[in-house]
């Protein structure tokens, strides 16, 4: 099976894909906490690490009603930068 961009997981911790996000923005998650809410991605043991890519894909979406072909990260300040 060849890698298909809205079934990426993007939440590693408690599995959630890129689909199901979505599905929870179109059914009218506004804030980052709705998605928690609704999809459980976001509120896993590593601390929320999935939340640089949930950001702007929520964003992109109230901004312009759809979805980014790929999300861009943001990296600004919310991680320890890896060197
Ligand atoms: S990857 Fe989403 S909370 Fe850890």
């Amino acid at each position: 099976m060849g890698a298909k961009p809205k079934t990426e997981i993007i939440c590693r911790c408690n599995n959630v894909s890129r689909k199901t996000i979505e599905e929870a923005i179109r059914d009218g998650a506004q804030t980052l906490n709705d998605i928690f809410d609704a999809t459980s991605a976001g509120v896993g043991p590593c601390g929320g690490s999935c939340r640089r890519k949930l950001g702007p894909l929520l964003e992109h979406y109230l901004k312009t009603g759809q979805f980014p072909e790929t999300i861009t990260e943001d990296l600004t300040g919310k991680l320890p930068k890896k060197d």
